[in-house]
Order: structure tokens, then C-alpha cells, then sequence
């Protein structure tokens, strides 16, 4: 389903080289001011075509707002914002229906939809779903700035060249609005070359490369999520699964954690005045699934992607033949650098419903 949430709503449509793509989002609450700039700048950072480690496709992704907003206010009404596709050259996948890509969805998609899904550009799998995602995202991140709560995030890795990760307990401001506003966001920017360089180095011999994220949500009160269906992790997962190539999730110490001893993973309280800290926080803002007031942790998995132009095996579905493939068209050669506005993004959305369910919003 391409509906999401019980609390705010979204429903996102379009196909990547249909006329347009967008987002239906019900359940905001009224009378928000939206930097309409701001907003504009955050979908600046997943729009593709401005950075080196980008698809080449160039798209404005000027969202046409055609309900929900007056005087760039929310009037409590569904949110409609309408995106139209503009760059698209459909001729690039001929085939796809025949000889799926490996690691795509057009084999599954296919099967699934008895073929007739729009294959072109990715159709409704394409990763310019996300950029209703962001809108959104966007949308609900001022929302929630409004009441302290931030959300950043960074490249945590390009295949095996690591950034630093956050320092879970205290997270500074300033760190936390320089990382929401960047391209190639990095707490150690010095890393930056050496990423580039490998995401070059794969572009140019025809390959793709992956990578993971890491996101903070600091400000965010304790006291949130519904145990067990309805805590923090279910809800934030549901929602970053809909970002195509997540393939896992790790909320604080994670998988890392399974290594240590209680003693070593367990974050102590202490009273800061009248609130009860964590010092360390191996539980990543999150204790039974509920919020505890420390900043909220987690970070994802992201697939080398799929369509690459070095010649791959696949099958031919019409004549039931093995063959080959070497994709065409304009690709990321690392699909890191653009998701990390879209995981920030649905992180946004997953707060906005967390508070709206527990009646802080
Ligand atoms: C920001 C972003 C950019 C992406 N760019 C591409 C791309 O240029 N080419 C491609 O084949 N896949 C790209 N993908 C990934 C595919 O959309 C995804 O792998 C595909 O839909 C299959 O879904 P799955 O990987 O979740 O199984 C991108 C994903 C994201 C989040």
C-alpha cells in the first residue's frame, strides 16, 4: 500500500515518467506557518542532478500545493502538494518488462501486478517517490522544530569508509542544523574525499556502491509510542521500510550492542535537575518502545543500487531464455548521499504520528 499512518496520514501516488507524482498527508494540525524556503531547500537536498554522486537527471521538484495550505498556513484540511515529472527519457527502458534488472523491482513488480506496472523510469518503485516523502517530511519537521524536537542525519558509511557516529547522549545544536541542511552531510567532514573518491571509482567502472545512515531526533519528550505494536521502533520502521533500498535498521547500540554484557550496554539514570539522563545511550531514546527523553537513534542499511551499467546475467520472460543485461539511463551511483534528507524525512513523519497518538501534538 502507498498509505501510511493512523494519526497523519499520507497517501503518496505517481509514477516516475507518468505526468506527475505527490503527496495527499491528512491529520496535520492547523494553523502551522511553513517556511515555504526552508521547505524548498530540504527537497533541494534529495533532488538529483547537483551533485557528482547523483543521477544526472535533472528535476526542479517544485511542489504545486492545491490544497490544505492558505497564506503558507495549514488550514487543517488533507495537505495536496503535486509534483510534475519534467525530464524523462522513457526510451532508456524499453526491455525491463522482458529482461528485468537484477536487484530491481521489475521482476517482482511484474509478477505481482500481472505486468502491468509502469515499468519506465522505475514507475511507482522509483526513487522519486520519495521526493513527496520529503515534502512531507519537510512539512512536518517545522511542525515539530516549533516545539524543540530536530532531526538530523549523516552518510555514517560509503562501503567500508566509516564517518563518526553520533555521541548519543548530548548531541550538539549546532552539529544538529549544520547535518539537516547538508548535501553530503558528515560529522567528520574530512571523510568527504575519500567517500567521493570511491563513489567515483564505482561510477566510472560501471558499478554502485552502498552505504548506511545514521539519525538523531533530539528534543523529543519521553512518554511517547504504544507498546507492543505502536512503540517508537515500529512506528519509525514502518515508515523507512517505504524508502526503497533500506534493507535493515538499528535503533542505539544495535547490532553492537548484542556483544556486550548488561553491564556495559545498560545507560545508568541520573537526575539534571528535576529531569531523569541517561549518561551514555546504548538504548537510543528508547526503552520498552517508549521514548525516554534521551535523543532517539537509528540507523540504516542502504543497498548498492541496483541498476548499474556493467553487463549483469538475467533472464529474457518472453522467450523463457537466460540472457544478459547492461542498464542504461541515468542512475546513483551510490544511493546514500540523496536518502539521507528522505530517512530524516520519513523520521519526521514517524514523530509527527508518535505525538499525535499520544495527544502532545
Ligand atoms: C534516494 C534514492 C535514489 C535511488 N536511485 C536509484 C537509481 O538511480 N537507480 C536504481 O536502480 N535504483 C535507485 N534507488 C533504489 C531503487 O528504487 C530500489 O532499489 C528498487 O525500487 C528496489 O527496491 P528495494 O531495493 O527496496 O528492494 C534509489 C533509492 C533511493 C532511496
Amino acid at each position: 500500500m502507498s498509505s501510511w499512518g493512523n494519526y497523519v496520514k499520507i497517501s503518496v501516488f505517481g509514477e516516475s515518467h507518468g505526468n506527475g507524482i505527490g503527496i495527499v498527508i491528512d491529520g496535520l494540525p492547523a494553523g502551522e506557518k511553513i517556511d515555504m524556503d526552508a521547505l524548498l531547500a530540504q527537497m533541494g537536498r534529495r533532488a538529483p542532478g547537483k551533485d557528482k554522486a547523483a543521477t544526472p537527471r535533472l528535476e526542479k521538484d517544485l511542489p504545486e500545493i492545491l490544497s490544505g495550505m492558505l497564506d503558507d498556513t495549514t488550514t487543517g484540511a488533507p495537505l495536496c502538494a503535486v509534483i510534475r515529472n519534467t525530464n524523462t527519457r522513457s526510451q532508456d527502458y524499453s526491455g525491463l518488462m522482458i529482461r528485468p534488472r537484477p536487484g530491481h523491482a521489475d521482476y517482482t513488480g511484474s509478477v505481482r501486478y500481472g505486468g502491468f506496472n509502469d515499468v519506465r523510469g522505475g514507475g511507482h518503485f522509483s526513487a522519486r517517490l520519495t521526493a513527496p516523502i520529503v515534502f512531507a517530511g519537510a512539512v512536518c519537521r517545522q511542525i515539530l522544530e516549533r516545539r524543540g524536537i530536530k532531526i538530523a542525519a549523516h552518510i555514517a558509511s560509503i562501503g567500508s569508509i566509516n564517518d563518526e557516529r553520533f555521541c548519543g547522549a548530548d548531541i550538539p545544536d549546532e552539529l544538529m542544523e549544520r547535518l539537516s541542511g547538508a548535501v553530503f552531510g558528515l560529522i567528520d567532514q574530512s571523510r568527504e574525499e575519500s567517500m567521493r573518491a570511491l563513489i567515483e571509482e564505482c561510477r566510472l567502472s560501471g558499478d554502485s556502491i552502498g552505504g548506511t545512515i545514521e539519525c538523531a531526533i533530539t528534543g523529543m519528550p519521553a512518554g511517547a509510542g504504544s507498546p507492543m505494536f505502536y512503540g517508537i521502533e515500529n512506528v519509525i520502521s514502518s515508515v523507512i521500510f517505504g524508502v526503497p533500498a533500506v534493507k535493515g535498521i538499528e535503533f542505539g547500540s544495535g547490532f553492537d550492542g548484542s556483544a556486550l554484557r548488561g553491564s556495559e550496554n545498560n545507560d545508568e539514570f541520573y537526575y539534571d535537575g528535576d529531569t531523569v539522563k541517561t549518561r551514555t545511550n546504548n538504548h537510543g531514546g528508547i526503552l520498552g518502545g517508549i521514548s525516554s527523553g534521551m535523543p532517539i537513534i537509528f540507523r540504516t542499511a542502504m543497498k548498492p543500487t541496483p541498476s548499474i551499467a556493467r553487463e549483469q546475467k538475467t533472464v529474457d520472460l518472453e522467450e523463457k531464455t537466460d540472457t544478459v543485461i547492461s542498464v542504461k539511463g541515468r542512475h546513483d551511483p551510490c544511493i546514500v548521499v540523496r536518502a539521507v534528507p528522505v530517512i530524516e524525512s520519513a523520521a519526521a513523519l514517524a514523530v509527527t504520528e508518535l505525538l499525535k497518538e499520544v495527544g502532545k501534538l
